[in-house]
């Protein structure tokens, strides 16, 4: 989600809808803006994203708020847009985060007499200030702060104050200063029309602008934080600085494993399994990259938790054998919205199987047409090509599975303690991305490549091409190792480099024969590799490190250094990587 806040000269709606419109990339499924207008405040929310910015009028005020949603608690409507209010009516609030505690708070203010008007977890916060409230608008935000946990960037405004209070926790927020008039926003790009000066405000800091000028507090004591001045673009701020959204999202991937985690594990893993009663077999559907994830899955399921597995093109999905009651349908879909996908799902239900989905968009039609959802929490995906969402559904497919495994609880520990561990491991490969730059350099003069890796390996290495093939146009095919001498053989020799994904599993003494037939034809071999792995040096040509972790995640990281090869070869070549040529996000058509 995007907030914006206003207190200036001009007049606040423009101001906010304008920069709200900066910040769709951040959510786009609803808005909504909140003026002072005297001692009264005015309010619109609408769903959909903003369109014409001239549209809309919301007062004369010069205080105000904004919000563009991508919802994460309550589906996209107006009622679930914010800002979000009090029971009086008096007090606003837009709010980027997840207040985890946001259940039981809830139930605390309504026995208080509270009465809420949303799905959100965020209008917790609007009664809470409430009832702190007694003429200080500061006190009563930090006191109602104290009792939220999650995360939280907010700005709030009271309709009898000429003044806005903002703080942050863990979602970002920036401050931009201006000539008499100060503007509050998720990022700088909402900014950068009025001002190039900004405060990054820091996790604890509350603001409050007033009186025109501005003072942070930390721990309850005020503090100085230091103005910056943006070199960028809009265009540049908007992509924070990276040359495309592909690269911004790659390097999001941390970020998304750990809400998608904090979504379902607290000590335990917290789905509601009850969709895995009495089935006998699962059925994965799905299309594109999301298809790739479903084969990763089945291993998963397969492996662990002992159920059989199928996965199947959602696209073909029609023309197969009908699934039993006993089926459990799993789709998986980013956008929610794929018409194969959809139509796989309802022809699943027609048959009786259950249907769960895993997407990234709450109030999808997926979402809709589903029994069960789990959802992934990569925020909106503007790349063309998947990456950051992928991650996230295999987290998804790993705590799913973790769920319904039987291995000895030891066992389970270690691997939820590595799961956990993800997001530092997948920085380092973020870190240490100059050797992939360097490979990408020389495989950006190849016009085929041929991707291999056995079990894990085998899709991961499918969604490395895919990858590659949708952003840098070589011709790139994935294949599991051992196929290789049925055919693809012939492709070998000089032209065709191969890219291997190399896991240290029961997989790895055949896996490095195979890259040793493939070294015999005179192929170029670039192999994924853990960082320990010494042998594989005498074999490959060129050798990405990842770092070491239980087999089963090296579906994320090999995953992640072939999302970046893909991206530093296709920009090698000068592709437009954001919108590949014929391509679609999401593709609403059978
Ligand atoms: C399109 C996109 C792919 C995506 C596929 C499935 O083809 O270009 O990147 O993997 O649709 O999309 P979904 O939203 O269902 O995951």
């Amino acid at each position: 989600c995007g907030i914006v806040g206003y207190i200036g000269f001009r007049k606040a709606d423009s101001v906010i809808i304008s920069s709200l419109k900066r910040l769709e990339y951040r959510g786009y499924d609803s808005w909504g803006v909140a003026v002072k207008e005297g001692n009264e405040l005015k309010l619109i929310k609408k769903v959909g994203a903003i369109g014409d910015v001239e549209a809309y009028d919301v007062g004369n005020g010069k205080i105000g708020i904004g919000h563009t949603r991508w919802a994460t608690h309550g589906k996209p409507s107006e009622k679930n847009a914010h800002p979000h209010t009090d029971c009086s009516g008096k007090i606003a609030i837009v709010h980027n985060g997840i207040i985890s505690n946001f259940q039981s708070l809830k139930e605390e203010l309504e026995k208080r007499g509270h009465v809420f008007k949303s799905e959100t977890d965020t209008e917790v916060i609007a009664h809470l200030i409430e009832e702190n409230y007694s003429g200080d608008l500061l006190s009563a935000v930090m006191k109602a702060l104290e009792k939220v946990r999650g995360s939280y960037a907010i700005v709030a405004l009271h309709a009898e104050k000429d003044e806005l209070v903002a703080a942050r926790h863990k979602s970002p927020l920036v401050l931009g200063v201006g000539d008499e008039e100060y503007i509050i926003a998720s990022d700088v790009p909402a900014i950068l029309d009025y001002t190039k000066r900004v405060v990054y405000l820091e996790d604890g800091d509350v603001l409050r602008i007033h009186n025109g000028g501005y003072t942070i507090f930390h721990d309850g004591k005020e503090i100085d934080r230091k103005i910056e001045i943006i070199p960028w673009s809009i265009e540049d701020a908007e992509k924070g600085g990276y040359e495309h959204f592909m690269l911004k999202e790659i390097h999001e991937t941390p970020r998304v494993i750990e809400d998608t985690l904090s979504e379902y594990l607290d000590d335990e893993i917290t789905i509601d399994a009850s969709f895995a009663f009495g089935v006998s077999e699962i059925v994965f559907v799905a299309c594109g990259t999301s298809y790739h994830a479903c084969l990763i899955g089945k291993y998963f399921i397969e492996k662990l938790a002992d159920i059989s597995a199928k996965v199947e093109y959602a696209s073909e999905f029609i023309y197969h054998q009908p699934p039993t009651g006993r089926t459990l349908v799993i789709s998986i879909t980013q956008s929610g919205e794929t018409a194969d996908t959809l139509e796989a799902m309802r022809i699943a239900k027609k048959r009786g199987a259950k249907v769960l989905t895993i997407t990234n968009v709450l109030g999808s039609t997926a979402t809709r047409i589903a029994d069960f959802v789990l959802y992934t929490r990569a925020g909106p995906e503007i790349s063309v090509a998947a990456t950051k969402s992928f991650i996230a559904q295999l987290v998804v497919l790993y705590l799913i599975t973790l769920k319904l495994s039987h291995i000895p609880r030891s066992e389970k520990v270690e691997l939820l303690k590595e799961l956990r561990l993800l997001p530092e491991v997948v920085k380092r490969i973020l870190d240490s991305k100059e050797e992939i730059e360097r490979i990408s350099k020389l495989l950006a003069k190849y016009e085929n490549l041929i991707y291999i890796g056995r079990e894990v390996g085998g899709p991961v290495a499918l969604e490395g091409a895919l990858k590659m093939k949708e952003v840098s146009y070589i011709h790139a095919e994935g294949y599991p190792a051992g196929e290789l001498k049925h055919g693809p053989f012939a492709l070998l020799g000089e032209k065709t480099p191969v890219v291997a994904s190399l896991v240290r599993d029961h997989t790895y003494e055949i896996m490095l024969n195979n890259i040793k037939e493939v070294k015999a034809r005179d192929s170029i071999v670039v192999v994924v590799a853990d960082e320990e792995d010494k042998e594989v040096e005498k074999y490959a040509d060129f050798v990405i490190r990842v770092p070491k972790t239980n087999p089963i995640f090296s579906a994320v990281t090999h995953s992640v250094a072939l999302q970046l090869l893909a991206y530093y070869t296709a920009r090698e070549r000068g592709c437009e990587i954001d919108k590949p040529r014929n391509l679609a996000k999401s593709v609403t058509v059978e």
